[in-house]
């Protein structure tokens, strides 16, 4: 049998030695690993951090993106970043996850250890005006690559999941075990997705899935050299603010000072892009340590509620600049609190972010300033 047949699966190819205990994941991080990951949407916000951080640690990398919501400058950035080293270990393929013939060329070229998968859709507001695009695009997406991913005897999967699963949570901070619940098509393809996760795990043991439960991710490489990208006016308050600072947008709309917090603006858990993307590796490690993991979900978050108008005043810090705000009314289906249990992350990963509000804003400044037109050339 030729060894990269798809009858033969990973582990009877391979066995990972890695040996693990929870708290080494971020002593770890010298230790260097060979294995070879595909990130889908690594040209992405999340994706291209985590890519960087996985060539840093050794990994070799195959992205496969639509550039959808992304440009190949980015991926670019990451090869300068990385070093002529590292960089050799970067594959980048132009493939949409719904068309399987994209799939099969990536898949038959490689054979994964694991997939990072963070491709789809996110933004809430058009979910809700194109519910079809989202279930087509996440769904199908998604279960093209479970297909593929079978095909090829490759089971380990983390999967970008998001707080939103939360809904509006009676309590906080989230715990990985509350009852989910869905506010928006975007949110219904997340929930969807972590129960397909499930029942698939369930149906064959083999396969290992990390859902990992994102809160808010802000910042950018300490570098400034890759950042977030919004096309269009952002719907997220972070990219937002960053525009009003360079002057692309003459305002912040604050939505929302009546909600009974101490500044009567929302509250939500800011994590660093940069932590996030260690969280990956975390699990990573996980997955590849440990045999029965099942499909098991984590939040990402740093456990520490901020308001949207202590944001302000901190990237105002940050920066240096004013950032004019406009108070307007409640956003529709805007929770007024959420952040996350950062404990089962801690106990069960290693990992907990590093970063607080200052670092978020000094970070996503940097990159705003040397880049206040994102990846395009000023129009
Ligand atoms: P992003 O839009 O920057 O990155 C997603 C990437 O996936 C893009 O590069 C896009 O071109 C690509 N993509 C989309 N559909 C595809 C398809 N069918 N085939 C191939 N590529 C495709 O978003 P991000 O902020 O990096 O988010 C990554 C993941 O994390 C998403 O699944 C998102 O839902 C999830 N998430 C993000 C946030 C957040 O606030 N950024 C919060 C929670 C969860
Ligand atoms: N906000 C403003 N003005 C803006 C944008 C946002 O006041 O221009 C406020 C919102 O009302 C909210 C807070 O800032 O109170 C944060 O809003 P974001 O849109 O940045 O983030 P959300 O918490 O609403 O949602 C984000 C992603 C979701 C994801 C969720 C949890 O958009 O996809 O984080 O990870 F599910």
């Amino acid at each position: 049998m030729s060894p990269f047949s798809p009858l033969l699966s990973w582990s009877q190819t391979h066995s990972t030695t890695l040996t693990h205990h929870p708290l080494m994941a971020l002593e770890n991080h010298h230790q260097e690993s060979s294995n070879s990951i595909l990130v889908t949407g690594g040209a992405g916000f999340i994706g291209t951090h985590t890519v960087l951080q996985l060539l840093n640690e050794g990994y070799r990398v195959s992205i496969i993106d639509n550039l959808d919501n992304s440009v190949e400058d980015a991926v670019d950035r990451v090869r300068d970043l990385a070093g002529s080293s590292r960089s050799g270990n970067l594959q980048f393929h132009v493939g949409d996850l719904r068309n399987k013939e994209d799939l099969e060329k990536v898949f038959s070229r490689t054979r994964f250890d694991a997939v990072i998968h963070f491709a789809g859709l996110k933004a809430v507001g058009e979910s809700v005006a194109k519910p079809s695009l989202y279930y087509n695009n996440n769904l199908i997406g998604t279960l093209n690559l479970f297909e593929f991913m079978t095909k090829y005897g490759c089971k380990k999967m983390v999967f970008s999941s998001s707080a939103t699963v939360y809904g509006q949570p009676e309590t906080i901070p989230c715990v990985e075990d509350f009852q989910l619940m869905a506010m928006n098509p975007y949110g219904r393809t997340k929930l969807f997705l972590e129960e397909i996760a499930r029942d698939i795990q369930k149906a064959d043991p083999e396969w290992r899935i990390i859902l990992l439960r994102y809160f808010n991710p802000v910042g950018a490489d300490m570098s400034g050299q890759i950042g977030e990208d919004p096309k269009g006016i952002p719907n997220n308050l972070m990219p937002y603010i960053q525009q009003v600072a360079v002057g692309r947008l003459p305002v912040l709309n604050v939505f929302g000072y009546d909600y009974p917090t101490k500044d009567g603006s929302a509250i939500r858990d800011y994590i660093h892009v940069v932590d996030l993307a260690d969280g990956h590796i975390a699990a990573l490690r996980k997955i590849f340590s440990k045999d029965h993991i099942g499909c098991v979900a984590y939040n990402l978050g740093t456990g520490r509620g901020t308001s949207v108008l202590e944001m302000v005043a901190a990237f105002e810090k940050a920066s240096g600049k004013k950032i004019p705000v406009k108070l307007c009314p409640r956003r529709p289906g805007d929770a007024t609190a959420v952040y996350a249990s950062t404990e089962k992350a801690k106990k069960e990963l290693g990992w907990k972010a590093k970063y607080g509000i200052e670092e978020m804003c000094r970070d996503q400044w940097n990159w705003a300033r040397k880049n206040p037109w994102g990846y395009r050339p000023q129009p």
